[in-house]
């Protein structure tokens, strides 16, 4: 089976080639034009998705050495995501169906984002632990198998990414903010400040980030001279370090009692924010202290991409094909898939 995967649903196209449980090629278009505005503009991102995903989807086959008409499928993610930028990639794929007369198959973007370790042939057993960390979702999810899902929780105000962003526009480190927070975070000290840690001891499974981006506001509002924000080199790395170190705490706080809890050896680490290195690191050494096993995807795979996306559609099968064309795309994330544990 030959699988096209295509990605749109937030600010990069992408497209993949899937053939029997191999990658054939990962196609990445990037708009790194955002930058300037301080965030994702919607309308900008579904213009520069317009003129991409052709090109995107013709390099994808080119790389992979075959033709379109050598697919068996066609795959596209569905949502949850900006709408605009969803609809391209999904009629692209809807386009594809139709004209080469092959099935479609709509992924919904988080699952997809579970199931990228399996782009790697060192990937976890079922059932494992998921925990998601984007710039638009933050959860932990029992993957017992393909399309069964338990939902622990996820956050009730900003994602884990978002948080990284906020505070990095705070400070001035431009958009996205995640990888500078990250850098200066390996020259700060972690204890200069004692963030708050929103939730940690909640004994449930709910994120909240809100509370910790506002604690470092006040503490950088307290430090502004004139509405001026007064700080040295030094001092914002320790609030990177600082900042940082709180967020991580709270994610491997609650990823290890979720494992524990419901006696689970594996645990993959999914989305933009699994490339911070000071999540990654103590992830792995508290894991491994309690004998669990982590899964970190490599960075291409981590954020988004359509290889996790094809892989998942060859994962699910033919029998996911839509039964019709008029899968819709949907924004926001569903509880029909993810269903909450209680
Ligand atoms: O998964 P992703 O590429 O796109 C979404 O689906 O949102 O995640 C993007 C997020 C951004 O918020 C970005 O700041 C964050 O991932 N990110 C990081 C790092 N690299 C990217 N956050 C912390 N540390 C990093 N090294
Ligand atoms: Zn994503």
């Amino acid at each position: 089976m030959t699988i096209l995967g295509i990605e749109s649903s937030c600010d990069e196209t992408s497209a993949a080639v899937v053939r029997d449980g191999a990658l054939l090629s990962n196609v990445i278009s990037s708009q790194f034009f955002h930058t300037a505005y301080g965030g994702v503009v919607p309308e900008l991102a579904s213009r520069a998705h317009l003129k991409a995903v052709i090109p995107v989807i013709e390099e994808s086959l080119r790389e992979a050495g075959l033709a379109i008409e050598d697919m068996t499928a066609v795959a596209a993610t569905q949502g949850p995501g900006l709408i605009g930028s969803l609809l391209v990639g999904l009629n692209a794929a809807k386009g594809i169906a139709l004209s080469c007369r092959i099935p479609f198959i709509p992924i919904h973007h988080i699952e997809a984002h579970l199931f990228s370790p399996f782009l790697h042939e060192h990937h976890p057993a079922f059932p494992y632990l998921a925990l998601v960390v984007s710039g638009g979702h933050t959860l932990l999810v029992i993957v017992e198998d393909v399309g069964r899902y338990r939902l622990l929780g996820s956050t009730i105000d900003d994602a884990a990414g978002e948080a990284f962003d906020k505070v990095a526009k705070m400070m001035g480190l431009g958009f996205p903010g995640g990888p500078a927070i990250d850098r200066r975070a390996a020259r700060g000290n972690p204890n200069a400040i004692a963030f708050a840690r929103p939730l940690i001891d909640s004994g449930d499974y709910r994120f909240s980030f809100s509370g910790l981006k506002t604690s470092v506001l006040y503490y950088l509002r307290d430090r502004a001279v004139d509405g001026v924000l007064s700080m040295n080199d030094a001092e914002i790395d320790d609030v990177c370090a600082a900042f940082q170190q709180a967020a991580v705490d709270v994610l491997t706080a609650k990823a290890l009692r979720a494992a524990e809890e419901f006696s689970l050896r594996d645990i993959a680490l999914a989305g933009g924010v699994s490339a911070n290195s000071g999540l990654k690191e103590t992830l792995r050494v508290r894991a491994t202290d309690i004998g669990r096993d982590v899964f970190i995807p490599d960075i291409v795979f981590s954020t988004d991409n359509a290889a996790m996306v094809a892989r998942l559609a060859e994962l699910k099968g033919l029998e996911s094909a839509a039964p019709s064309l008029h899968a819709p795309a949907f924004a926001r994330i569903t509880d029909t898939l993810f269903h909450e544990h209680s």
